[in-house]
């Protein structure tokens, strides 16, 4: 049972975020940089509507990313305010900003490619607004929830810098289900009384979650993808796992400043 003023809550943020679904998805559809796109960037945008994620392997060489993961390996038992996490014992460990402490991840965080078929998929030009290390640990046991990080198109790119199989957490979504639009609403409406109302419960996505797929990939695979998809993380069981995620706006703007960055 929702409680009234909940639902009221509820309806109107569905509506605003419907409204912008529309605006960004007749944006995007008309899309003004299309001319500029060749056959491949066109490829991904399709591939990102169609199915909410695309995998690039070996955009990085396996080499290259197994030395940027050491490199920031490196950090892990630094006693430095930035390093966010413990990685003897928390699930995870970040650090925000990563490129002021690896100048040679400027080149990952604005990377062109990347920013044009993130413009093209907003339907506007879009910015990179933070370079995040995450290093997930084996001390995180539990499957994380059925969740959209929101409920309108956000566009995010990840570099693997581990090798990724059943052992070590792969991304794991519904492909095509940031179109379901139906089902979104629904949920946005209904919300959720025990956890978040971006979390869902299995049995509102009984419909869907057969189509279930699990990323398993080579070390220096580039993942885009559009985070109001409906996705969950695998527990680190066997092996950590280490990644770059730049997340991407259409708004100029550095994010997530209000974090324990490194200084420039
Ligand atoms: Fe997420």
């Amino acid at each position: 049972m929702i409680k009234n003023n909940n639902l009221l809550k509820n309806i109107s943020k569905c509506a605003k975020n419907e409204i912008a679904n529309i605006y960004h998805g007749t944006r995007s559809r008309l899309d003004f940089t299309s001319k500029r796109l060749n056959d491949w960037e066109k490829h991904c945008i399709k591939q990102i509507h169609l199915n909410s994620a695309f995998v690039i392997e070996n955009y990085w060489s396996r080499e290259k990313a197994f030395r940027v993961r050491d490199k920031l390996e490196e950090f892990h038992d630094r006693n430095e305010p930035f390093v966010l996490g413990n990685y003897l014992k928390d699930e995870l460990v970040r650090i925000y900003h990563v490129e002021r402490i690896v100048p040679e991840l400027k080149e990952f965080r604005f990377d062109p490619f990347v920013l044009k078929i993130a413009s093209a998929y907003n339907g506007q030009p879009s910015y990179s607004g933070a370079l995040v290390y995450q290093y997930d640990t084996v001390h995180g046991r539990a499957k994380s929830h059925y969740h959209v990080d929101t409920f309108t198109r956000q566009f995010k790119s990840m570099m693997y810098l581990d090798d990724v199989n059943n052992g070590n957490g792969p991304f794991s979504y519904i492909p095509g289900s940031h179109r379901k639009r139906s089902l979104l609403i629904k949920k946005q409406i209904r919300g959720n009384d025990n956890n978040k109302n971006n979390v869902f419960d299995e049995d509102e996505i009984t419909s869907i979650k057969n189509k279930e797929k699990q990323v398993c990939m080579p070390a220096g695979s580039l993942l885009v993808f559009d985070t109001a998809c409906i996705h969950r993380g695998a527990p680190q069981e066997e092996r950590s796992r280490s990644v770059l995620m730049n997340y991407i706006t259409p708004i100029q703007k550095e994010l997530y400043l209000h974090k324990q960055i490194p200084s420039l």
